[in-house]
């Protein structure tokens, strides 16, 4: 079913192109076609050209990049919601890229969580309702599932608020529940797609540290997107920066600030010593 690997994720060559004729927009970018030059030419827009990474066991990977550099492109193919055009995806070992929607539909269940910039919480489940989703889809006895969903509500300090709906949460609580919710299968893969984009800039920074401290106690295996250097740099083991569908630079905080590869990336790093300086 698949081959031995060393990481947790391995990311081969991945290609994705939308449009209606990718197959004609892959051609000419083997072919050493830009992305401008295809969209002019096809009306196809090359979202991930040619990205290949691997993500280890435990790691809290940030993938980064201004708004349209491809970042949620990339999360959806690890979870299959965007099927890529071409290359491979293996979570230990196995090949996502090539696996059947029921296959898929299982490891979404199981082994791969996700949680959303806007929390995609049912506005009609409570939240603990909301919490146990995953486990009963997956057919867990209601006692179980109530137990686990309490457990993990009591994980992000909201177990008080079981009963509730959605809407007498503020912005944070609300996010902590879809944070929750992705908690509760056990999951061993979180992707996050900007999720704290949504919140207060306070608010956000206690979420990053949560976060953190969760991820202390658990061991997940996370990739989180941002378009925030600063938030980027805070909770990242290591840091891919994107642009136009490539990876510009990846590496830790250190070794991106200590060895910038290009103006793109000194562009961003400008952001940091900016606020630094109005700091003092
Ligand atoms: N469904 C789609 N159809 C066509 N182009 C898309 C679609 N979704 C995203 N794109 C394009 O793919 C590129 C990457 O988008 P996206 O992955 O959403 O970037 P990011 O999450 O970094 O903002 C952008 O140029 C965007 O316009
Ligand atoms: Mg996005």
């Amino acid at each position: 079913m698949g081959r031995k690997l060393e990481s947790k994720i391995e990311i081969e060559h991945l290609i994705k192109i939308y449009g209606d004729r990718p197959h004609v927009a892959l051609q000419l970018f083997r072919e050493g076609k830009t992305r401008d030059d295809i969209l002019h030419l096809t009306n196809q827009v090359v979202s991930i050209a040619d990205i290949s990474l691997k993500i280890n066991q435990g790691e809290l990977f940030v993938m980064m990049g201004l708004s349209g550099s491809g970042k949620s492109t990339l999360v959806r193919c690890i979870n299959r919601l965007i099927k890529p055009t071409s290359g491979h995806i293996y979570i230990d070992g196995e090949d996502i890229a090539h696996v059947n929607e029921k296959r898929m539909r299982e490891l979404r269940l199981s082994k791969i969580s996700m949680v959303f910039q806007q929390f995609g919480l049912f506005p009609h489940k409570t939240v603990g309702e909301n919490v146990e989703y995953g486990l009963k889809v997956r057919g867990i006895k209601p006692l179980l599932r109530r137990q686990k969903a309490t457990e993990t509500l009591a994980l992000v300090g909201l177990e008080q608020w079981a009963n509730y709906f959605p809407s007498a949460l503020s912005g944070g609580m609300q996010q902590r529940v879809g944070l929750a919710r992705a908690l509760a299968t056990d999951a061993e893969i979180l992707l996050m797609d900007e999720p704290f984009s949504a919140l207060d800039p306070l608010i956000r920074r206690e979420m990053q540290e949560e976060l953190l401290r969760l991820q202390k106690e658990l061991h997940k295996t996370i990739i989180f997107i941002s378009h925030d250097i600063h938030e980027a740099f805070k909770i990242g083991d290591r840091i891919a920066v994107m642009k136009e569908g490539k990876i510009v630079q990846l590496g830790t905080p250190k070794e991106i600030i200590s060895q910038p590869t290009n103006d793109y990336i000194r562009a961003f790093l400008q952001d940091i010593y900016d606020s630094k300086a109005i700091l003092g």
